[in-house]
């Protein structure tokens, strides 16, 4: 039998090294007493926790899970002076950034350049798909002192990620990630958070899975649940990709936690600077905003589509639609100009795509 040195357990999401003293400066961040209680209207910061940024939203890799690969908005890089422009606001909020959206952000080509502007005055949580950490990529991380890598894995072994991951390589990730231990050395940061998400594997698998991971080096590894259901069916065209995706679809079996606290807490800036009020809305389904025109800070207090999605969870989720669409005409006739038709379509593609808005 498997002797390990952490148990899985599905009520958890995060397992740490229990060799590793580092510290994950982003759930230090989360332990701010604001930061709990912003669950509702009522204890809304006046400014996000988070913000998340898409560098770019091309991919070198072709994930079956992915909401990418549905998705129709133009591909693009994140410009420098955008860039500069926003973080001028967030430096004077001290907000935590994480670098997220549907793209490899190692792919943009001034990447490094970005991580390192970045943490000139900010916390910064990096995800990667990994395939292009090089000595070059870690030694930047490591003297950027980035907060925390995350690494993200598929599955629990070499057949689970590469049956999903397509085009991604097992050993290759484990190469990088390796590449990446040796360069920090003994430096604290990056803190090395790779993270995995699961269908049907069992206890004995993930644990295994962990074990592998910590002797790789990692500070912790993340176990979430894979959730097919964020590719929008009636999206995928092609036959083959279909019963693909269908195929995994029926292996899900971990519960759905509802959770729409992120209203309160985050909010997500895609390449073009066009915000979106989570990495949900794929697709711009629903704009909440335009860091190229405004502030996060006027955004956040002022968009009436935000305000629309924050009643609507209020209310109960989609049942609470018909009051929504009230209420955003309301905002739409006191000149609010787009936010109907908008969120008519964003409703519809939530709809088709089930429970997929949740965390
Ligand atoms: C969309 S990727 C972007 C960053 C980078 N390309 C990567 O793969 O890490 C961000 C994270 O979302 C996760 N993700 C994407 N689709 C998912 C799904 N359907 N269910 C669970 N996690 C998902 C990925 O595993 C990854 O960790
Ligand atoms: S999960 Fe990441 S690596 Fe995979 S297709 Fe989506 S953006 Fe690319």
């Amino acid at each position: 039998m498997l002797t390990t040195r952490v148990r899985y357990t599905p009520e958890l999401n995060n397992f740490p090294n229990p060799s590793s003293n580092r510290r994950n400066n982003l759930f230090h961040y989360y332990k701010n007493p604001a930061y709990a209680a912003a669950a509702d209207e009522a204890h809304r910061p006046d400014f996000p926790f988070v913000c998340s940024f898409e560098f770019t939203n091309r991919c070198n890799l072709d994930c079956v899970f992915c909401a990418r690969q549905v998705m129709t908005r133009k591909l693009g890089y994140m410009d420098e002076p955008l860039l500069h422009k926003m973080m001028d606001e967030f430096a004077q909020h001290g907000t935590f950034l994480k670098v997220n959206g549907y793209g490899e952000p190692l792919l943009h080509p001034r990447a490094l350049d970005f991580i390192r502007h970045i943490k000139k005055t900010n916390g910064l949580y990096f995800t990667t798909n990994a395939t292009l950490i090089d000595e070059r990529v870690a030694e930047c991380f490591v003297e950027a002192n980035l907060d925390v890598a995350q690494i993200s894995f598929q599955g629990v072994d070499r057949e689970g990620y590469e049956s999903q991951r397509l085009l991604g390589e097992y050993d290759r990730l484990f190469d990088n990630v390796r590449t990446l231990v040796a360069v920090r050395g003994d430096n604290p940061y990056p803190y090395i958070h790779l993270s995995t998400t699961i269908l049907d594997e069992t206890t004995e698998q993930i644990e295994a899975f962990m074990e592998a991971a910590f002797d790789a080096g990692v500070d912790m590894v993340g176990v979430g649940r894979t959730d097919y259901d964020r590719v929008v069916a009636d999206m995928v065209t092609d036959p083959d990709r279909k019963r693909l995706i269908e195929r995994f679809r029926e292996r899900q079996t971990l519960d759905q936690v509802s959770d729409h606290t992120y209203l309160y807490r985050y909010i997500d800036i895609n390449y073009s600077g066009v915000v979106v009020s989570s990495f949900f809305d794929f697709n711009e389904f629903l704009p909440v905003g335009d860091m190229n025109t405004q502030s996060m800070h006027d955004i956040w207090n002022n968009s009436a589509a935000l305000r629309a999605l924050r009643i609507l969870e209020r209310r109960g989720g989609l049942n609470g639609y018909a009051e929504i669409r009230d209420a955003v005409r309301a905002l739409d006739q006191a000149g609010h100009g787009e936010t109907m038709s908008v969120f008519d379509t964003f409703y519809h593609a939530w709809k088709l795509g089930g429970k997929s808005y949740n965390t």
